[in-house]
C-alpha cells in the first residue's frame, strides 16, 4: 500500500491507473478505523479495480467546543487495517494541502436543504464542512466511485445532492451500517463511553426498532411515536437531540403516501454524541 501526502503525488498515481483503464475507487475517512470502515474498503475492493482510501481529520466540520483535538489519531493501526482490507494507496493530507485558502475564509459549499435539519440543527457548521472536504478529495483523487456509510445518513444524502447539484462526475455508493453483536452501531466515539454507558447504549437501536414496529402495525401518527421514542431514551439516561421519521431518498417530513422511511436519532450518553438510522419500508 502506498502512501501519499501530496495532492500532485496523489493525482499522479490516480491517473497512472485510469490511463492502464482501471476503475478507481474512494473511502474517504477521519482514521481511527474500525469494521465499520473495513467493510466499506471490502465493498471498494468488489466494485473497482483500485482503492484510495483517506484519513483527514477535517476541522471546518467540528464546530467550536466540539471534540476536534479529542479526535482520536491511530495512523499506525489504521494503515494496519487498510493494508488487511486490501486497499491500495492511503491518502494522508495536511491541512495546508487540502486548505491552500486557510480553513477560515476558504471556498465553503453549502447544501442548504439538507444542512439545517436533522443533526445541522445542532451542528451548524458540520454538513459545510463535510461537503467542502468531501468535494475537494474528489477533485483531488478524481475517483469513478466513492463509498459512503448508511451509519451516517444524512451526510450519504446530503452528499448525493452535491454531486448531483454540482455535476460532479462519480458514482456514489452507499455500505450498511457495521453493529456490534449487541446493536451499538460502530463509531470512533464509542470510546468515549464508559463501562456502564456501554452497557445502556444499544438502547438506541433497541428504541428505533420499537418505532419501526409501531409503523409497522399501522401506526401514522409520526410525531406521537417520535415522542414516545424520546421518552424511552430520557427515562433510560441518554439526552436526545432528536428522534424523526423521515422520507428515505430526501429526508423530508413523510408525506401520506410514503413507503421507503427512514427513523433518524441522535443522543448524547455521557461524553458521547450517538447518531443511529434504520430503514422502514411500509407495504
Ligand atoms: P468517519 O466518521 O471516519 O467515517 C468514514 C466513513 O465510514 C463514512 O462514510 C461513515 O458513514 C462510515 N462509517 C462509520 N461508521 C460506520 C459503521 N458502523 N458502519 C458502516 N460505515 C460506517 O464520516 C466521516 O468520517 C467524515 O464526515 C468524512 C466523510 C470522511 C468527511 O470528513
Amino acid at each position: 500500500m502506498k502512501t501519499l501526502r501530496g495532492v500532485q503525488s496523489m493525482r499522479r498515481v490516480v491517473a497512472g491507473w485510469h490511463d492502464l483503464g482501471a476503475r478507481v475507487a474512494l473511502v474517504p475517512t477521519m482514521g481511527n478505523l474500525h469494521e465499520g470502515h473495513a467493510s466499506l474498503m471490502r465493498l471498494a475492493r468488489r466494485r473497482a479495480d483500485r482503492v484510495v482510501a483517506s484519513i483527514f481529520v477535517n476541522p471546518t466540520q467540528f464546530g467550536p467546543g466540539e471534540d476536534f483535538a479529542a479526535y482520536p489519531r491511530t495512523l499506525a493501526a489504521d494503515r494496519h487495517t487498510l493494508r488487511a482490507a486490501g486497499v491500495d494507496a492511503l491518502f494522508v493530507p495536511t491541512v495546508r494541502a487540502m486548505y491552500p485558502g486557510g480553513h477560515d475564509g476558504g471556498t465553503l459549499v453549502s447544501v442548504p436543504a439538507l444542512s439545517r435539519q436533522l443533526c445541522g440543527v445542532y451542528r451548524p457548521v458540520h454538513f459545510d464542512g463535510v461537503a467542502s472536504v468531501v468535494l475537494r478529495l474528489l477533485n483531488i483523487v478524481a475517483p469513478d466511485l466513492a463509498v459512503f456509510g448508511e451509519k451516517d445518513y444524512q451526510q450519504l444524502v446530503l452528499l448525493r445532492r452535491m454531486v448531483s447539484d454540482l455535476h460532479v462526475p462519480v458514482g456514489i455508493v452507499a455500505g450498511p451500517t457495521v453493529r456490534e453483536p449487541d446493536g451499538l452501531a460502530m463509531s470512533s466515539r464509542n470510546g468515549y463511553l464508559t463501562a456502564g454507558e456501554r452497557r445502556i447504549a444499544p438502547l438506541l437501536l433497541r428504541t428505533l426498532r420499537e418505532c419501526r414496529m409501531g409503523l409497522l402495525a399501522g401506526e401514522r401518527d409520526f410525531r406521537a411515536l417520535e415522542r414516545r421514542a424520546l421518552r424511552r431514551l430520557k427515562q433510560a439516561g441518554l439526552r436526545p437531540e432528536y428522534v424523526e421519521i423521515r422520507e428515505a431518498g430526501t429526508l423530508q417530513a413523510p408525506s401520506a403516501r410514503a413507503r421507503r422511511l427512514r427513523i433518524l436519532a441522535a443522543a448524547w450518553l455521557g461524553r458521547a454524541r450517538l447518531i443511529d438510522n434504520i430503514a422502514v419500508n411500509l407495504p
